[in-house]
């Protein structure tokens, strides 16, 4: 019998699978179609201080592989998310965390407060969002990206976990002062920036031009971000995130220093992949002879 059972900083997941924000609902709905005792933690969609009312349609669109979306994190702010949420969440049968969005890093501070009294069992700070006090999104900006963590870290006595964007420049300038800011962990990596064009209508196929582009496609990238992450910080937990479809992309991104890894856009296809999925990670494990698929982590062999 394979221990799933993996350790996220100062997190116990009983797997090493989480379901990754923004593609799992509020969690409570995904209660009926999904186990839920699959995972080790569910992201909630992301909730910012005041209600969003997200873009106007088209706001998704398939593409070749994977998919756009350019939803704008619709959410109906944490003073209604808590209240309709919050008292749903211990009957549920897996660890929810909260993803917090703002504009400004008090704002930040303000919903990862909310998300805390709610009841969440973390906080992520989705960093992937305009900074209103700079020149673009907090998540290029080490300093902004750290102000956000600092103020949020000060707030709340959860763990605190970092979304990152594959879109910085130098992921690990940003994973290296959100660590020095007191995040606990980062998740690698959000949605990259793509675009699509209908060639009849010649209009763009997202209200908003340009969205996220997420699926298979985005794996590489988002693996070679952890690749490149964990070499420079070793003991920074990371949450591999972008692409993962099987129990191999799972075992990839914990060899490429992952402690846990999450699953996103494939909950569109098929809400209850993570069966097949966790099955196929303990057939992995049991084929590298480990006890505990945790000991994987960082075990890619150099040529
Ligand atoms: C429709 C959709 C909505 C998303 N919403 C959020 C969100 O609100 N907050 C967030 O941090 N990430 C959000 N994401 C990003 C995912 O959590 C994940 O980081 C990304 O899709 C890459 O993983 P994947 O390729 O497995 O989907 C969203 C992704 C999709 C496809």
């Amino acid at each position: 019998m394979v221990d799933l059972s993996v350790d996220l900083g100062p997190l116990s997941l009983t797997s090493p699978l989480v379901a990754a924000c923004g593609t799992f609902g509020s969690v409570v709905e995904f209660a009926r179609v999904a186990d839920l005792s699959l995972y080790g933690a569910a992201v909630a969609k992301s909730v910012s201080e005041e209600p969003w009312e997200g873009r106007p349609p088209p706001r998704v669109a398939p593409t070749e592989v994977g998919m756009l979306n350019g939803i704008g994190i619709q959410n109906p702010g944490i003073h209604a998310w808590s209240s309709e949420i919050g008292p749903r969440l211990p009957g549920l049968d897996v660890p929810v965390w909260g993803s917090a969005v703002g504009t400004t890093s008090d704002e930040f501070a303000r919903v990862a407060k909310g998300l805390e009294s709610a009841g969440v069992g973390a906080v992520e700070v989705n960093l992937s969002c305009p900074n209103l006090e700079g020149e673009s999104m907090f998540a290029l900006d080490p300093s902004a990206s750290a102000r956000v963590v600092d103020a949020v870290r000060s707030s709340v006595g959860i763990p605190v976990g970092a979304k990152l964007s594959p879109n910085a420049e130098d992921i690990v300038a940003i994973a290296r002062s959100v660590a020095d800011a007191g995040a606990d962990f980062v998740t690698l990596t959000n949605t990259i920036w793509g675009a699509a064009i209908d060639p009849e209508t010649r209009r763009p196929r997202l209200s908003g031009v340009i969205g996220g582009y997420s699926g298979s496609a985005i794996k590489p990238i988002a693996l070679r971000c952890v690749i490149e992450v964990h070499r420079e910080l070793p003991h920074l937990p990371i949450v591999g995130c972008g692409g993962v479809r099987t129990g191999d992309d799972v075992v990839e991104y914990l060899l490429a220093g992952a402690s846990a890894v999450a699953i996103g856009t494939a909950h569109f296809e098929h809400p209850g992949i993570a069966k097949s999925i966790s099955h196929r990670v303990a057939e992995l494990a049991r084929h590298h002879e480990v006890a505990r698929v945790s000991e994987l982590t960082g075990m890619m062999e150099p040529w």
